[in-house]
């Protein structure tokens, strides 16, 4: 198989002079909680978007993939750049380009390869590493600030244009993670604190191949959630500044949960919430309570007290935010048996993948409990090195001359 400068180099006639990587992420706890500005704890995986380029002298953008799902793509720059139909992939190359030039005035295109080994449309971010990829090629070219930090602020601006209303916390990992390391990751402003998973514990992915693709269908109902989040935190801090609780008529979720500890808020939700609000509100701000605590569980190395935290997250994920699916269920439930010592949807949800704890001394026989009672049992054992994998926290996305 050719390697990506090689077909860099059939496709336009020379060599590439600059490699860009960006990885794929799995989310540990924190779950549809950073749009509501809470904290979230994700690492970056050792699958990686690789993107091979050579900058032009005008504005056009030219792209190739390896995949052939991916057919190749080509645009100019511009402040307003017209979106292709919903769902394509070459909108996820247009949204940097487009939020860079609108931001920055760039205006310098490349001719670029691309290949990834993140599963596409499995809730690990393979998406927000094409944007990021796309964005620190275009960023560097044009010299825009790439620390990490800064351009994860822009890219997460940046991806709200293909129509999710999502939060920072895929391009903010996949730029800014560490070796080895988890980043619990704070907004407003983007803060990432590192640290570093215990050499013992294995962080299995397992997809449960309902394919999660965010840009389709599935939009809708991921917005929906962000808009329910938004109004009962409306009607709550209404209700609280009315009783006098709080002096403020209009408060952040962080700023909420920061002055009223988690129980108590629950309990007043309960007589103020009625019905898809209270349970979005229930789980937003017990996953934020779970995501501190997460932190120190593993700065501790208590891989059954994580472990619990994963299961909580998962019950009310499934319960209160109503993302999870049947298969995803089972396949946190196969894991139990198999040892885990937790066991949770990660991403999105809405299918995708699951994300599993377990011990350097449990981890063999949780894999071998999964193979046989979900993947054999479905049929669906083939190519299974890419839906069952050990994840290994690696460091953000790069760029260097070749
Ligand atoms: C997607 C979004 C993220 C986050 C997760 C759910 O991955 O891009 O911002 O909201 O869903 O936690």
């Amino acid at each position: 198989m050719s390697t990506l400068e090689e077909v860099f180099e059939e496709t336009y006639g020379s060599p590439p002079t600059l490699l860009v990587r960006a990885p794929g992420r799995v989310n540990l706890i924190g779950e549809h909680i950073d749009y509501n500005g809470l904290p979230v704890f994700p690492m970056a995986l050792q699958h990686e978007v690789r993107l091979a380029l050579r900058p032009r002298d005008d504005e056009t953008v030219r792209l190739h993939s390896n995949d052939q799902r991916f057919p190749p793509i080509h645009f100019e720059i511009e402040p307003a750049i017209e979106p292709w139909k919903k769902g394509s992939w070459g909108n996820y190359a247009k949204a940097p380009a487009q939020e860079l030039a609108e931001r920055f005035g760039i205006w310098q295109g490349f001719d670029g390869v691309l290949e990834s080994d993140i599963p596409v449309a499995a809730g690990l971010s393979s998406s927000s590493a094409i944007v990021n990829a796309v964005g620190l090629a275009l960023a560097h070219i044009s010299e825009v600030s790439t620390e990490p930090r800064s351009l994860a602020a822009v890219m997460a601006d940046a991806e709200r244009y293909v129509g999710t209303q999502g939060g920072g916390m895929d391009q903010a990992i996949s730029l800014g993670a560490r070796d080895r390391c988890a980043a619990k990751i704070t907004f407003h402003p983007l803060r990432l604190r590192h640290v570093v998973v215990p050499d013992d514990w294995c962080f299995i992915v397992a997809d449960s191949g309902d394919v999660a693709e965010k840009s389709g269908a599935l939009q809708a109902a991921y917005n929906l959630r962000r808009k329910e989040c938004d109004e009962a935190l409306r009607v709550m801090t209404a209700h609280l500044a009315t009783e006098k609780i709080t002096a403020q008529l209009c408060m952040s979720y962080p700023d909420l949960c920061g002055t009223i500890d988690a129980e108590t808020l629950i309990k007043i939700s309960e007589q103020v919430l009625q019905g898809s609000l209270l349970r979005r509100f229930r789980h937003a701000v017990t996953e934020a309570a779970r995501v501190d605590e997460a932190v120190d569980r593993m700065l501790a190395a208590d891989v059954h007290g994580f472990g619990a935290l994963m299961d909580a997250s998962h019950a009310s994920l499934k319960t209160d935010y109503h993302v999870s699916t049947a298969a995803l269920d089972e396949l946190v439930a196969v894991a139990k048996e198999g040892g885990a010592a937790g066991a949770r949807l990660t991403g999105a949800g809405f299918g995708g993948c699951v994300v599993v704890l377990a011990s350097r001394w449990t981890v063999g026989e949780v894999l071998e409990t999964l193979v046989t009672e979900y993947f054999e049992r479905r049929h669906q054992a083939e190519r299974l090195e890419e839906r069952l994998f050990v994840a290994v926290p690696c460091r953000g996305a790069s760029i260097r001359e070749i």
